[in-house]
């Protein structure tokens, strides 16, 4: 485990200028490690991920082989941004896989939320080994470790979704940020040119909007968690709460409330809206959202989300209520 320490010697990345040399100093590790071999990554399009396919493009080009795997259960936009940085901007060799039918089919009518996790993490799992085995002559796999997650749960990332590849899929790792703290990821991110938007990304979890479709997931709702989502993302953009408020989302539970539309009962959905801040999400305290934000934000859900009659804000810290729904 000793390779597993910060050095003592290694400073606090706290500015542009520290970056850069810690980027430079990793390209030449980078470079002597892989040599002119392949490298595969997942690319969920979360901080750390993306920062380590930036850092490895920049090493190595196309032979960092990226997969970004669409479960179905990512937040509006966030595939398409994927393609976007990386495949046209950066010219990176990225394989996008559609399996958004798979993990729903797999889903469907499955309410307990552990077993939700498993199936997802199972499932992601065996997409990315079925791509890792369509590619030839890959020996090392990148994974986005920050330090964090080896001082949390020893080497393998606390809950990664790549840490059970199969026995005979034996690849050596590269992890050019497991000493990192998160702050010093998003300073390197920066540095090497990725957008705001995915550098200062709230923690998005990884079975992703599944957990806030409240028990079995359907289609419907589960557009309705999206798109409600999107909705609040974009009124704290524009409000000055991105960024500053830790996480914010939508969950959209499995039943429904009576309401009016044009004159008519509507038996609908309520969505549920979160924010909170914390330091380590052990705990968590509810940001004092403005009261007219809320309104606004009510007025767009309910006219523009379908099969929604109702909004809520959720008013509890941690402890009681953990930051997600289930
Ligand atoms: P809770 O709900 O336990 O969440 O207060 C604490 C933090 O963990 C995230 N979270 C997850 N992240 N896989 C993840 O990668 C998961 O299954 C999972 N469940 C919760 C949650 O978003 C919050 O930031």
């Amino acid at each position: 485990m000793e390779n597993q320490k910060r050095p003592e010697t290694m400073e606090r990345i706290t500015t542009p200028v520290l970056a850069q040399a810690f980027i430079d100093e990793q390209l030449q590790a980078i470079k002597a490690q892989v040599g002119d071999k392949k490298v595969l990554l997942a690319l969920s399009g979360g901080v750390d991920s993306s920062v380590v396919a930036a850092l490895l493009i920049k090493a190595i080009g196309r032979n960092l082989v990226c997969v970004h795997v669409n479960h179905g259960l990512l937040r509006k936009g966030e595939p398409e941004q994927v393609i976007r940085v990386f495949r046209d901007e950066m010219d990176a060799n990225l394989v996008y896989v559609d399996a958004v039918d798979r993990f729903l089919d797999k889903l469907a009518g499955v309410a307990d939320p552990e077993q939700k996790r498993k199936i997802i993490g199972a499932e992601f799992i065996r997409v990315f080994e079925e791509e890792a085995r369509k590619q030839q002559g890959i020996e090392f796999l990148a994974q986005g470790t920050i330090y964090p997650d080896i001082l949390e749960s020893g080497p393998v990332k606390a809950h990664h979704n790549v840490g059970g590849l199969p026995e005979d899929l034996q690849f050596e790792l590269v992890e050019p940020l497991k000493f990192l703290f998160k702050d010093e990821v998003r300073m390197v991110g920066k540095t090497l040119g990725l957008p705001d938007g995915m550098v200062y990304r709230q923690p998005f979890p990884g079975p992703g909007l599944g957990v806030r479709c409240v028990g079995a997931i359907t289609r419907d709702r589960l557009e309705a968690v999206r798109e409600s989502d999107a909705i609040l993302r974009e009124e704290f953009a524009k409000n000055g709460l991105e960024g500053k408020v830790w996480q914010y989302f939508t969950i959209v539970p499995d039943f429904k409330t009576v309401g009016i539309r044009d004159g008519k009962r509507t038996d609908e959905w309520p969505v549920v809206l979160r924010a909170v801040n914390t330091r380590d999400a052990m705990s968590a305290t509810v940001e004092d959202v403005p009261f007219a934000l809320l309104q606004h934000i009510t007025a767009r859900i309910t006219s523009e989300v379908k099969g929604v009659n109702r909004v809520l804000f959720d008013l509890t810290p941690k402890p009681t209520g953990t930051i997600e729904w289930e």
